[in-house]
C-alpha cells in the first residue's frame, strides 16, 4: 500500500475555485479521494469539481461564504448528504485585504480579511472537528503564510489573520491529537496564483512585474512556488506517510525564510 494514497477518503477543500485550493483538489483526487469543492465563486468550484470528474473522479461542488456560519454548517451537512463522512479538510480560503499603513487602514476591510481567514477557519474546525471525532479519525491542513510567521508591513490584517491561523493549527493539534485527528498548517511563501498578481499590482500599480523580479532576486530558488507544489505537501500531511506529523507549521517558500 503506498501510504500517500488517501484510500478513497472523502477531502473537503474551501477556496478550492482556484490557485492553491484547486491545485489541491486535484492532487486529492489524484490521491484516489473524493472532494467537496467549497467556494464563494459558485462557477469556479464547478469548474474544478467539472475537472475532476473528467479525469474520472468524485467531486462535488457548493457555494459558501466560509466567513458565515450557517454557509459552513450547509458545506458540512453537503459532505455528508453526498459522501457520509469527511477524512480530510483543507481549510484553506482566504482573502488579502488591500496594501496601505497600518495608521490608515481601512476598519471594513480589516474586519473582512480576520472574518475570512481566521474565523473562516475557526468556522471550518467548528463544524468539521465534531464530525472527524465521531469517525475518531482525521486530517486537517489550515493555510497560514510566511506572513503568518513574521510581520508584513503594509499587510497588517493579512499578518495578523495568519498569525492566528497558526495559534488555532497549534491548539486544536493539542485538543484532538488523542481522538485520532491531526491538524497541521501550511505557511507558503509567494506562490504563482490570482492573490499575489493582486498584491504586486496593489503594492505597485504602474510596474507590477518589479515586485515579482524585486521578490524572486531574493529567493534562493530565484522563482515563484507553483500551486501544485503546495498541493502536494497538504496531500502528505493528510497521509498516512504523516502519521505522527502534528500541530506543525510547514514553510513552503524556496527556502526565503531560511536566510
Ligand atoms: N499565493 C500566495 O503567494 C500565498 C502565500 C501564502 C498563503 N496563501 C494563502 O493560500 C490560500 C489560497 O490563496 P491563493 O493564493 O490560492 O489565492 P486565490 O485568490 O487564487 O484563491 C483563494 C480562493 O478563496 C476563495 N475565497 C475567498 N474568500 C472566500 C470566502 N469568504 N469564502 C469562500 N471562498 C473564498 C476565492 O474565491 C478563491 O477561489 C489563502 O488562504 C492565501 O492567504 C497564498
Amino acid at each position: 500500500m503506498n501510504e500517500m494514497e488517501l484510500k478513497d477518503g472523502v477531502a473537503v477543500v474551501t477556496g478550492g475555485a482556484g490557485g492553491i485550493g484547486g491545485a489541491a483538489c486535484l492532487a486529492f483526487a489524484k490521491a484516489a479521494a473524493r472532494i467537496v469543492v467549497v467556494d464563494i465563486d459558485a462557477e469556479g468550484a464547478e469548474r474544478t469539481a467539472s475537472e475532476i470528474r473528467a479525469m474520472g473522479g468524485q467531486a462535488i461542488a457548493t457555494r459558501a461564504d466560509v466567513s458565515q456560519s450557517a454557509d459552513v454548517q450547509a458545506y458540512v451537512k453537503r459532505a455528508l448528504d453526498t459522501f457520509g463522512r469527511i477524512d480530510y479538510f483543507f481549510n484553506n480560503a482566504g482573502t488579502e485585504g488591500r496594501v496601505g499603513p497600518l495608521a490608515e487602514y481601512d476598519e471594513a476591510v480589516w474586519d473582512r480579511v480576520i472574518g475570512v481567514n481566521l474565523k473562516g477557519m475557526f468556522l471550518g474546525l467548528r463544524h468539521v472537528l465534531p464530525v472527524m471525532i465521531a469517525q475518531k479519525k482525521g486530517a486537517i491542513v489550515n493555510t497560514s503564510s510566511v506572513a503568518g510567521t513574521v510581520g508584513a508591513p503594509n499587510l497588517s490584517a493579512y499578518s495578523a489573520s495568519k498569525h492566528g491561523v497558526l495559534g488555532l493549527t497549534r491548539s486544536a493539534a493539542g485538543e484532538v491529537g488523542k481522538l485520532g485527528i491531526r491538524v497541521n498548517a501550511v505557511c507558503p511563501g509567494p506562490i504563482e496564483t490570482r492573490m499575489i498578481r493582486s498584491l504586486a499590482g496593489m503594492s505597485n500599480p504602474e510596474d507590477p512585474d518589479s515586485v515579482k523580479r524585486f521578490n524572486v532576486g531574493r529567493n534562493p530558488m530565484g522563482r515563484y512556488g507553483d500551486p501544485a507544489e503546495v498541493a502536494r505537501v497538504v496531500v502528505f500531511l493528510c497521509s498516512d506517510a504523516a502519521s505522527y506529523v502534528n500541530g506543525a507549521a510547514w514553510v513552503i517558500d524556496g527556502g526565503r525564510a531560511a536566510i
